[in-house]
């Protein structure tokens, strides 16, 4: 009743809101009538005519503005162009595929058109043709010349709609660009410099990753700003891509991992569970054929517990009597008071795993048979105890308890690293299928995308998981990864000043669109009625009777000359129907990811008469079948589906491939009790029940509508669970966001900078202040530490300053720190007065970018750390991200500082160009050349090649009065420019080349 209100008033202000952008459409048509009459050039000279009016508006909010005003005329321009187009009937390839234009747009393709402009989500079915829609606000908003971005699920698509759309924008005078996953950056840039660019959600962040993360010049970058974005299919994108964030990843400096230690004990491990496992299940059945219920049910939920996936279990779970059997076993060791049962239960185990956490934990007997010597190698020591145990001894001094707790944080880091390895392997085991989550290829382990069915190349699971599996499956384990750049697909969105969406499915998941991205739904009636007739589910005990009866309803279609589309969840499902078909003989083609190159074509034959196409869910996003002749006397398309997805929107997007605009078309899902969703999170006393009353004989189906709302709130329970898990990516996401704006924006100004002197300088105004402080503010009784500052000031910077120069008991904190400052920018300039200026500047940027780039790595490798780490900390009935939130913030104070600190410690320890360097040495009357090279290039500055040595280090020779002997000091010179050849362009930027630029006088 609450839904059916809520729904009328949500309704009408969608309605009421559509009803005030009539206007518009009307005007834009009235425009259309007008443009008739003109000439091809007069229709595209306008575009020229407003790019340069619109140049000349500087502010983006004031070109908005005008936007707005001339946005019905230029709406109509583009309707216009498009039937010329149609009228023009000329054949031009997209995809490799002859095509030709035929569309114009309808009043509520510019409803949407509009909707999009205004920077909201435009829902409109599928098949509605929304990739004409988009070209409306895509060249109104292009026509600012800042660039404009519609994103789209994949590579596919994105050239697709590129090559297609690109038709009509070539006629108006625009450009468009096209990412794909394998172009180089040169490349990429220019497709990025055109007017449109098209591309894929992760081609974007990853770009967005290496343009501020890694570039370090700006011809190094390749894109241009983020003004204004349309998301296509913005639902899979802002929500189902939202959990897995993109992470660009380098080899780390050290391997901990040791999955190929314990790859063979864990498989035995396996083993000897599963064989466990396989005899609880036989003597399971024994005590059921005996009557003994309750046993029986009590053996098999241990089976549960220890492999979820086991055949018996899985064949016993369609008996209605074991079912529910097993289910009060369950349902009553998860009381309370049963407890330590239930812990009794898991020991007999070797070790438990959770399909629907995706958690594994071992048992007793588990750890005993891992290592025999010392089971509590896998138990994590509580540590708060131990700290507090030895905080409480008196008979230890600080210094000891430091020491001993450090010993003990030690070995529970060991312990837990362990046990991580152990868990991954056994989820790797136990949980991880291939041709389900994964696919072999090269000799590499190659997510499949659990939506999708799109192979995921060069993504990999986080947290070891994917080394278990490399391990599991015998190829090339790669060595362990540090995160050099990461974001989540959710915070690169938000850059966009302006962001805009189109799905078929977006109404479900309107709140979450609303609260973390701002977006407003509006929901686009369609052109004509939908034609689409959804069947009733039909639900069957086993995989095997609902193959069986998919294949028979091919046949029939096949016969009837009725194309089918058949959509599976996996890979292996997509291969056993394809393999039944050619015991059949019904020919047929199949699109997965194995095989997604012949995908355009594929696409295109689907909808001819009598074709079967067996497909992942890849076909279920954007992918426009067309019927063949006479298709549409025969019923249109039918689609079916093989399973239910978790997401209610992934099945609506796959019954959506037919039925568009208008045409016939129907769909069915078909399911199984053996279905992973089903078994997960079906309403499983329910559904036995139904079961029971209706006596479901081998081969026979269920269908009624009651039936399929079991099934979607199955699919409701799952959707909720994946928002929070979302949620909770993104929560600990933005902790990173702020930090990585902060870094990125520091970045981008040097790298901009015309100046980058005046960035040196604030960085020696704000860090040497804060160095004076560190050593000067004396606390209460103590005095400050004169000795300890001076050291540092020489040891950092070239000053050669003693005691009795420096006289720093005689200022105050600040005004030494003023002094301090003078000298350094005085040295300063001297010692850049010898270099060349534009090769000066790019060491000045290059010394801040180095700084920042390491440390920011280095830091984020810490925050990996810390998050697992905060997870620990749970136990300790604490709030993660709470905890999280506090330490990030604190580190990232000290990255900030840590930054400064270390571009100034390179500042006199760098140089474009020895000669100078060693000129200005030379001017430098309190140091003294030595001959000899004292000492090897520290570990972290390796020198390379004659000019980089030191010719002989510096000395500072700081004969300080009283004769107390002599101070000397070792700068070794650290290779802060790239290493260039002598015939490679000069890394100053002056573009001669480097034997005859900086590499002249070296
Ligand atoms: N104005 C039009 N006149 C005629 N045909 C049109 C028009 N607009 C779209 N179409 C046709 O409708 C079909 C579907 O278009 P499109 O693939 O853009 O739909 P969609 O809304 O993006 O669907 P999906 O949600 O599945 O991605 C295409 O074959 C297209 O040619
Ligand atoms: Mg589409």
């Amino acid at each position: 009743m609450v839904g059916w209100i809520l729904k009328k008033i949500l309704g009408s202000k969608n309605q009421r809101e559509l009803k005030r952008l009539m206007p518009i459409v009307h005007r834009t048509n009235e425009f259309d009538e007008q443009f008739k009459s003109l000439s091809d050039e007069a229709l595209r000279a306008k575009t020229a005519i407003w790019k340069e009016e619109l140049a000349q508006i500087p502010e983006l909010e004031d070109q908005w503005k005008r936007l707005d005003e001339i946005l019905p005329e230029a709406f109509a321009v583009v309707k216009n162009a498009a039937r010329r187009l149609k009228d023009r009937q000329d054949t031009f390839t997209v995809c490799d595929q002859p095509m030709k234009w035929d569309m114009v747009h309808f009043d509520v393709q510019l409803l949407g058109g509009v909707v999009l402009h205004r920077g909201r989500i435009a829902e409109m079915a599928t098949g509605e043709g929304k990739t004409l829609v988009a070209t409306l606000p895509l060249y109104l908003n292009a026509l600012t010349g800042r660039g404009v971005h519609l994103v789209t699920v994949n590579d596919y698509l994105a050239r697709r709609d590129a090559e297609w759309m690109g038709r009509l924008y070539d006629f108006l005078g625009l450009t468009v660009g096209c990412i794909q996953h394998d172009q180089e950056p040169d490349f990429r840039r220019e497709q990025y410099a055109m007017d449109i660019t098209y591309g894929t959600n992760s081609e974007f962040g990853f770009d967005y990753l290496r343009d501020n993360g890694m570039a370090t010049t700006r011809e190094q970058q390749v894109q241009r700003g983020y003004y204004y974005a349309i998301v296509d299919e913005v639902d899979s994108i802002l929500i189902d891509e939202a959990r897995t964030p993109l992470i660009i990843s380098g080899p780390a400096t050290i391997s901990t991992h040791q999955y190929d230690k314990w790859k063979p004990l864990i498989e035995q491990l396996v083993r000897k569970q599963n064989m466990l496992c396989n005899r609880l299940a036989s003597e399971a059945l024994e005590k059921f054929e005996q009557g003994d219920v309750e046993t029986g049910g009590r053996l098999m939920f241990k089976v549960k517990l220890g492999q979820p996936r086991n055949k018996q279990l899985l064949r016993m779970m369609e008996d209605p009597d074991k079912r529910r059997a097993v289910d009060k076993a369950e349902l009553s060791f998860y009381q309370d008071t049963r407890k330590e049962e239930l812990f009794a239960l898991k020991e007999e185990l070797f070790f438990t795993i959770d399909e629907k956490s995706n958690e594994s934990d071992l048992s007793e007997q588990g750890r005993n048979f891992l290592n025999p010597d010392d089971p509590n190698a896998f138990v994590l020591p509580d540590l708060i105890n131990e700290f507090t145990e030895i905080d409480l001894d008196p008979s230890l001094s600080q210094e000891e308890k430091d020491k001993r707790k450090a010993e003990r944080q030690q070995h529970c880091d060991a312990q837990a690293e362990r046990i991580h390895n152990i868990s991954q392997l056994l989820r790797a085991y136990c949980l991880f299928e291939k041709d389900v989550q994964y696919v072999i290829e090269e000799n590499k382990v190659v997510i499949v995308d659990e939506f999708t069915g799109r192979k995921m190349p060069g993504r990999r699971w986080s947290d070891g998981l994917h080394q278990a599996v490399e391990a599991k499956e015998g190829v090339q384990i790669d060595r362990e990864t540090q995160t050099l750049a990461t974001i989540t697909i959710q915070n690169y969105f938000r850059l966009y000043q302006k962001l805009a969406g189109m799905t078929g499915t977006a109404e479900t998941e309107a709140a979450e669109f609303h609260d973390i991205y701002k977006l407003d739904v509006n929901v686009i009636p369609t052109n004509r009625p939908v034609a689409r007739k959804d069947h009733n589910d039909r639900i069957y005990k086993t995989r095997r009777e609902k193959y069986s009866a998919v294949i028979n309803e091919i046949r029939d279609c096949h016969t009837r000359e009725q194309p089918v589309l058949v959509g599976t969840v996996s890979v292996e499902a997509s291969e056993l129907l394809s393999r039944m078909l050619k015991r059949e003989k019904i020919p047929h083609n199949v699109l997965n990811a194995k095989f997604h190159m012949q995908e355009a074509e594929i696409v295109s034959r689907a909808g001819q008469p009598g074709t079967v196409t067996i497909s992942t869910n890849m076909a279920g996003r954007g992918t426009d079948i067309k019927l063949g002749a006479s298709v549409a006397d025969r019923g249109g398309l039918f689609v079916i589906g093989t399973e239910r997805h978790e997401a209610r929107r992934i099945d609506r997007q796959l019954r959506g491939r037919c039925a568009r605009q208008g045409d016939p078309g129907s769909s069915r899902f078909y399911v199984s009790f053996e279905d992973d969703l089903m078994r997960n999170f079906g309403a499983a006393d329910r559904m036995t029940r139904i079961m029971e009353r209706f006596g479901l004989e081998e081969g026979q189906e269920l269908e009624h509508r009651w039936l399929n709302k079991s099934v979607e709130t199955a699919q409701k329970r799952v959707e909720q669970r994946n928002y929070l898990i979302r949620k909770r990516t993104l929560d600990f996401d933005d902790v990173m966001n702020m930090q990585r704006e902060v870094v990125y924006t520091y970045r981008n100004e040097t790298i901009e900078s015309e100046e980058p002197r005046t960035l040196i300088y604030e960085v020696i105004d704000e860090a040497v202040p804060a160095k004076v402080q560190e050593y000067l503010t004396a606390e209460r009784d103590e005095e400050p530490n004169y000795t300890g500052f001076l050291n540092w000031v020489n040891t950092t910077f070239p000053l050669g300053l003693t005691k009795e120069k420096a006289q720093f008991e005689t200022r105050s904190v600040d005004e030494n720190a003023q002094f301090l400052i003078g000298k350094i920018k005085d040295a300063y300039e001297r010692k850049s007065s010898h270099e060349e200026p534009s090769a000066v500047k790019s060491l000045e940027r290059y010394i801040i970018l180095n700084a920042i780039d390491r440390l920011w790595q280095e830091h984020l490798y810490a925050m990996d750390a810390l998050r697992e780490g905060v997870y620990l900390r749970g136990y300790a009935q604490k709030d993660p991200l709470i905890e999280y939130k506090t330490e990030a913030y604190d580190m990232f104070v000290e990255l900030m500082a840590n930054i400064k600190n270390e571009v100034l410690h390179n500042l006199f320890r760098s140089t474009s160009n020895l000669q100078a360097f060693e000129n200005f040495l030379a001017t430098l009357p309190q140091f003294l050349m030595r001959e000899h090279a004292p000492t090897a290039p520290t570990a972290n500055a390796p020198a390379r090649g004659r000019q980089l040595q030191p010719v002989g280090a510096m000395a500072a020779v700081g004969g300080d009065g009283d004769g107390a002997g002599e101070m000397t000091l070792d700068l070794p010179i650290r290779r802060s420019m790239p290493k260039v050849g002598r015939n490679e362009p000069c890394p100053c930027g002056s573009g001669k080349k480097y034997k005859n630029c900086c590499g002249r006088v070296a």
